[in-house]
């Protein structure tokens, strides 16, 4: 098979970036990791990508005019790297159509709800205030809306009573950890298709 070049995004601690990095070195996930994105070069997920010996694009965005001048800087590095498949993981930011145009059905994004419930920030502070029992975890591609794109898959964690945000988050990133990878082997192994908001992974 063709080598399958990625980028992962991210802000923060970086542990999907991780399971990423552990499935790919374990032999499970047969994906090239070309490109880390952070947009906080104090992050530790800036850590993880050194420590991993993959190359590390970080910038602040305060020092830009605009999301579309950093953002070209990213395509640049995106299309010297020819890379197929972005991953969003823990990117906390609005991205604009300079990366969403050229990259629309190659761009993905996890998010700890089941969506459409509970998009934006806080999404787990989000369902436990609410009540709801079930909540969980959303692999979308990425379109212009506030994650709204089309749904690739869905796993549901169970809230328990007394549950608060710290014990559920624990439960949702161990379900975050095992879906990105399925989902980035179900990408690059050409068993994804769409058709609209309809999204089918072939077994
Ligand atoms: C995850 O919960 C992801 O769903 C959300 O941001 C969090 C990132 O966590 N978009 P980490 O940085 O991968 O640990």
């Amino acid at each position: 098979m063709q080598p399958y070049r990625i980028a992962v995004f991210a802000s923060g601690s970086g542990s999907n970036f991780q399971a990423i990095v552990d499935q790919v070195q374990k032999g499970k996930l047969d994906v090239s990791i070309e490109l880390l994105v952070c947009d906080r070069p104090q992050a530790f997920v800036v850590e993880r990508a050194t420590e991993a010996k993959v190359p590390v694009f970080a910038f602040r965005p305060k020092e830009y005019e605009s999301r579309e001048e950093y953002e070209s800087l990213i395509l640049k590095e995106l299309q010297d790297r020819e890379i197929d498949l972005i991953v969003m993981a823990g990117y906390m930011r609005i991205i604009t159509n300079v990366l969403i145009v050229p990259y629309y059905g190659r761009m993905i994004n996890i998010h700890p709800s089941l969506l459409p419930s509970f998009p934006g920030v806080k999404a787990i502070e989000q369902a436990v205030a609410y009540g709801v029992k079930q909540t969980g975890v959303t692999v979308h591609f990425v379109d212009g809306g506030l994650d709204s794109g089309p749904i690739i898959a869905q796993r549901s964690v169970e809230i328990h009573e007394h549950e608060t945000a710290d014990s559920l988050a624990e439960r949702i990133h161990a379900a975050e950890h095992v879906l990105l990878p399925h989902v980035i082997r179900s990408l690059r192994e050409g068993r994804v298709s769409i058709d609209g908001r309809r999204v089918s992974i072939r077994l």
